[in-house]
C-alpha cells in the first residue's frame, strides 16, 4: 500500500451520506443584519465570499429557533416559513461551489435581548424594545443584566418543538448539516453549568439533571433531521470560571450525545459569565485545541477545533497529531475568504486545483508559482 501524501487538511471526510472535500469549515459568525429574523442581501453577499473560497463547509450564524431566542434584534431566525427562502439562496450558493451548507440553530436564553456588539452589547433598555428572557433559573448573566424567567413545563415543550421545527425549516432551505448551539452561555449551555442552573427538579442538580434538557433537545432534533445527514453540536468545553463546568463533565455529556446520534462536536469554551474578563482561560494560538483533543479521545467522537487557528501549518499539525477531525476558522475567513485555497497552495496539496472556480485558480496558481520562482 502506498502512503497517502495528501496533507491531512485536504483529505476528504465522510459522515453519513455527506462527503466534505477537505477539513476546513467557515465557523458561524453572527452578522446582526437580519430583519425580523430574515436574512438580507448582506448575508448573501457575506456567504458567497466563502462559498467561492475552497472551504468544505460553510456554516450560517447562530439562528434563533424562537423570536426571544435571538441574541439581538438583528439575528437570524427560523421560527416561521417566511424565513426559509432567503436562507435557501445562501445554501444554494454554497452548493454551487461544492461547499456543504451548514447552519447553527440555537436559543440565546438569558443572554438574549442584547444590543449589537458595536452598540455596546448591553442588555436592551426600556426604549430599545427589550423582551423577557428565559433560562433554567432566574439568575442574570451578571449584575445589571436582564433577570430571566425560570423555564416551566410549558417552556420545555415549546422550546423543544421550536428546535424540531427550525431543523425541518433548515432542511427545507437546503442545509446538509445542522449544528446545535450548546456553547457560549446560551440556553443549552446554561442548563449544563452549575453557575446558571440552580433548579431542584429533574432538570437541575447533579450533572445527570443538568444534562437532561440539552439531551432532550438533541434527541428531538435527531428524530426529524434525516438519517443520511450529519448533526453537530457546539460545546463550551469548560466555563473557565471557578465552580463552573469542567472538561470531564463535557466528556460525559458528549458520550450521551454520541449515543443519540450526534456526529461531531465543535469544541469552543467559555461565555457563561458573559464577559471574557471573568474567565480564567485567555485566548492565544490554538488555545481550545486541547478540548477538541480531550473530547475526541474521551468520548470517541469526531471533533472540530476552533479558536485562533490562522496558519495552514498549524491546522495541518492539529489534524496530523490526531487532535481533531475538522478545523473551524472564523475571523481569518473575514480577512481572507479563500483561506482554504491559500492553505492548499502553501501545503502543496494538488487538491488546490478544483477548490476555486477554475478561472480564479488558473490565474492565482500561476501567480503563486511566479512569486516562488
Ligand atoms: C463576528 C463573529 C460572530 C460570531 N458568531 C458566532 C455564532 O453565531 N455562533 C458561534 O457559535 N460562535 C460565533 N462566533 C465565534 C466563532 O465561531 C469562533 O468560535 C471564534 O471567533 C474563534 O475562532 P477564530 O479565532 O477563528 O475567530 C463569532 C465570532 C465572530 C468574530
Amino acid at each position: 500500500m502506498t502512503e497517502d501524501t495528501t496533507p491531512h487538511l485536504f483529505r476528504p471526510f465522510a459522515q453519513r451520506g455527506v462527503t466534505f472535500r477537505n477539513r476546513v469549515c467557515v465557523s458561524p459568525m453572527c452578522q446582526y443584519q437580519a430583519i425580523d429574523g430574515r436574512m438580507t442581501d448582506w448575508h448573501y453577499d457575506h456567504h458567497v465570499r466563502f462559498a467561492m473560497g475552497g472551504a468544505a463547509v460553510g456554516m450560517v450564524e447562530a439562528t434563533g429557533v424562537t423570536p426571544e431566542g435571538r441574541i439581538t434584534h438583528g439575528c437570524t431566525g427560523l421560527w416561521e416559513d417566511g424565513q426559509i427562502a432567503p436562507m435557501a439562496r445562501v445554501a444554494a450558493a454554497y452548493k454551487r461551489y461544492d461547499c456543504v451548507p451548514a447552519i447553527q440553530i440555537g436559543h440565546a436564553g438569558r443572554k438574549a435581548s442584547s444590543a449589537r456588539p458595536w452598540d455596546g452589547a448591553h442588555p436592551l433598555g426600556p426604549d430599545e424594545e427589550p423582551w423577557q428572557t428565559i433560562a433554567p433559573s432566574a439568575i442574570p448573566t451578571r449584575e445589571g443584566w436582564h433577570t430571566p424567567k425560570a423555564m416551566d413545563e410549558g417552556d420545555f415543550a415549546r422550546i423543544k418543538n421550536a428546535f424540531r421545527d427550525a431543523a425541518k425549516r433548515a432542511l427545507a432551505a437546503g442545509f446538509e448539516v445542522v449544528e446545535l448551539h450548546g456553547a457560549h452561555g446560551y440556553l443549552l449551555h446554561s442548563f449544563l453549568s452549575p453557575l446558571s442552573n440552580r433548579r431542584n427538579d429533574a432538570y437541575g442538580g447533579d450533572l445527570e439533571g443538568r444534562m437532561k434538557f440539552p439531551l432532550e433537545v438533541a434527541a428531538t432534533v435527531r428524530e426529524v433531521w434525516p438519517e443520511n445527514l450529519p448533526l453537530w453540536y457546539r460545546v463550551s468545553a469548560q466555563d473557565g470560571v471557578e465552580g463552573g463546568l469542567e472538561i470531564g463533565d463535557t466528556i460525559e455529556l458528549v458520550k450521551r450525545l454520541k449515543a443519540l446520534g450526534i456526529d461531531l462536536v465543535d469544541c469552543s469554551s467559555g461565555g457563561i459569565a458573559g464577559s471574557p474578563s471573568l474567565a480564567t482561560v485567555h485566548p492565544g494560538p490554538g488555545f481550545q485545541v486541547p478540548f477538541a483533543d480531550a473530547i475526541r479521545k474521551g468520548a470517541d467522537i469526531a471533533t472540530m477545533a476552533v479558536g485562533f487557528i490562522t496558519e495552514a501549518e498549524q491546522a495541518e499539525a492539529i489534524l496530523a497529531e490526531g487532535k481533531a477531525d475538522m478545523i473551524a476558522i472564523a475571523r481569518e475567513h473575514l480577512a481572507d475568504p479563500v483561506w482554504a485555497y491559500r492553505a492548499a497552495l502553501k501545503l502543496d496539496a494538488p487538491e488546490a486545483h478544483g477548490l476555486l472556480p477554475h478561472l480564479y485558480h488558473w490565474y492565482l496558481e500561476r501567480r503563486s508559482r511566479l512569486k516562488r520562482a
